[in-house]
């Protein structure tokens, strides 16, 4: 590995899947007009069905509370777009195949290409903003309501669905036919608007409590987790959904994990990471969140059950951070703690409450992962290392090395407008000395949404199949790198037709597979200029990453985040 990278690398951002601003000017130069795919839904009034749906907010006053609110959300609509940088214009984010889609009941697939491996049987689903309805600026195209599209495969056919995450926000909207929740991300990264002083005010009459029912989209990523299925966002708690015997998505509701009496797990926590990590051999899930007051960082794990164990609050990270990822190995946790921090004083000073510290240099934690405690905890410092995604951490020489492979953003300084460089990382640390000895890049293109045949994960692994992505998320092409070349370490690659994007990829192993990259490639792959979605499934071994399998989608998919592919055996139905 001879590219070693000198701590003299420019500042980097992260900005959870917020991270993906590059397409801001691209986005603009591609849809200065009204594209055909722009479908977004205007305000509407409730039909007496959605009425009587439940929420808490149609159970307290809404009529004194729209009354005084509903009047300032119009005035707010009609001038909030003035003066709004194109990264939090709705108008601007919501187009191409980033506008919104409506929901698809369960409908069957034709199979273009085939057969579908028996491998398959199971459901792939994305996960991704899709927002009900206009958001009121500033919107981040982080911010919409989370939609899940899932391919369920059986006996070779294929049925395809979307579904709405059916959370207290969509439901709370869609019961009054108008957003009325916070935009999270962009209520983070604007300035002070009138958007944002309305929402306070709405939570400061009690019209909704974030606290109790929490303010999250659900739109980030899907994780099977002590059985369950659980759509998830940084900002809240898990939703559970299911997937019917017939392809159908269902919302069973918001997910408190519980634990143990006299363990001191269960208790009430209000968000948690969208990257929980599961150890393949043990079925423990590893997971974190972080949080604006001390601790500014908590870890946590779930028993294969799903039962929490007690939080490990870490104290020693002096400030809130937007700690998207971490990683586990067999024995530790490693945490970065990057340049963006989260300072709701910040405001005072005309800042917006999360954005880049230029003065702060860039940290990687390590902790043991049964840690109860943060005394076994060290901190190491990282310059230029601003970690978005990890795709896997391992330990070497009976745990005198640690190493992880993540995606590190570029540019902090162009984080909203211009995000166009990320690489894609080896890191070495010596446990004993618990430094950063050693940082790689194993490949020279823009890469993240690394995947890996998910049995390796925590444990060493050779292969790392990444999306090519040319202003985020804009998934451009794949390709396969193997760890253990010194060079550039692809070793196949593929890149989709000229307007056409794929989802986030992940590998399937074929059915008695001995090998590592014995298995499949699977992706949705949108046309953004026909609007004709396939789902694609890709042969790992082959130099290009050739297809051997394609099924026709009924509609187009539009630009999601994570994505996940559940066996039929492990679907709770
Ligand atoms: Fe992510």
């Amino acid at each position: 590995m001879k590219t070693l990278i000198s701590s003299a690398l420019p500042n980097s951002i992260p900005f959870s899947d917020a991270s993906f601003t590059g397409t801001a000017k691209r986005r603009r130069q591609t849809f200065t007009t009204t594209s055909p795919l722009t479908v977004i839904r205007q305000p509407r009034k409730p039909t007496p069905t959605q009425t009587t749906a439940s929420s808490n907010i149609q159970r307290q006053n809404p009529s004194l509370h729209e009354k005084i609110f509903k009047p300032l959300h119009d005035l707010i609509s009609n001038f909030a777009n003035n003066n709004l940088p194109p990264h939090l214009d709705p108008n601007h984010i919501l187009s191409g195949n980033f506008s919104p889609a409506d929901e698809l009941p369960p409908t069957a697939c034709e199979v273009e290409k085939g057969p579908l491996p028996p491998c398959l049987d199971g459901a792939y689903i994305q996960n991704g903003p899709n927002p009900q309805f206009t958001p009121l600026p500033p919107y981040y195209y982080t911010d919409g309501d989370g939609m899940l599209h899932s391919i369920k495969i059986s006996g070779g056919g294929a049925t395809f669905c979307s579904r709405y995450v059916k959370t207290f926000k969509y439901k709370t909207e869609r019961d009054l036919g108008y957003p009325v929740l916070p935009n999270p991300v962009a209520f983070f990264i604007s300035n002070l608007r009138a958007s944002m002083l309305l929402a306070a005010a709405r939570v400061m009459s009690f019209q909704f409590n974030p606290f109790a029912d929490g303010i999250g989209t659900a739109n980030t990523s899907v994780a099977l987790i002590g059985g369950r299925l659980l759509a998830l966002v940084e900002t809240d708690l898990p939703y559970e959904i299911r997937i019917t015997p017939d392809g159908d998505i269902t919302t069973v509701g918001r997910h408190h994990f519980v634990g143990r009496s006299g363990e001191g797990g269960g208790e009430r926590f209000l968000t948690m990471t969208a990257h929980p990590k599961t150890d393949p051999d043990t079925g423990e899930t590893f997971a974190f969140r972080y949080f604006v007051t001390p601790p500014f960082l908590t870890f946590f794990r779930l028993d294969s059950d799903g039962t929490k164990h007690a939080d490990v609050g870490i104290f020693s990270m002096k400030a809130a951070s937007l700690v998207h990822d971490f990683a586990i190995t067999k024995n530790f946790t490693v945490f970065p703690d990057p340049q963006i921090v989260i300072d709701p004083l910040r405001i005072m000073r005309g800042k917006p409450i999360m954005g880049a510290d230029f003065e702060k240099t860039p940290r990687l934690a390590v902790i043991p992962r049964y840690a109860v405690d943060e005394r076994e905890m060290y901190w190491m410092e990282a310059p230029g290392l601003n970690i978005v995604h990890t795709v896997n951490a391992w330990e070497e020489d009976g745990g005198a090395k640690i190493v992880v492979v993540a995606s590190n953003v570029l540019c902090v300084d162009h984080a909203l407008d211009d995000l166009d460089q990320i690489n894609l990382e080896k890191i070495v640390i010596d446990a004993a000395a618990k430094k950063i000895v050693g940082r790689y890049r194993v490949s020279g293109r823009n890469l993240d949404f690394g995947a890996i045949n998910s049995l390796y994960s925590g444990k060493k692994n050779r292969y790392v199949y990444a999306a090519v992505v040319e202003g985020m998320p804009k998934m451009v092409g794949l390709v396969k790198l193997d760890l253990s070349l010194s060079e550039d370490c692809t070793v196949a690659s593929r890149m989709y037709e000229p307007g056409c994007y794929g989802s986030e990829p992940v590998f399937v192993a074929r059915e008695g597979a001995e090998e590592e990259d014995d298995g499949y490639l699977v992706a949705y792959v949108s046309n953004e200029k026909t609007e004709e979605s396939h789902f694609v499934v890709m042969d790992a071994k082959s130099p290009t990453l050739e297809t051997v399998a394609a099924v026709k989608l009924p509609r187009r998919v539009p630009q999601g985040f994570h994505s996940i592919f559940v066996k039929q055996s492990e679907l709770k139905m």
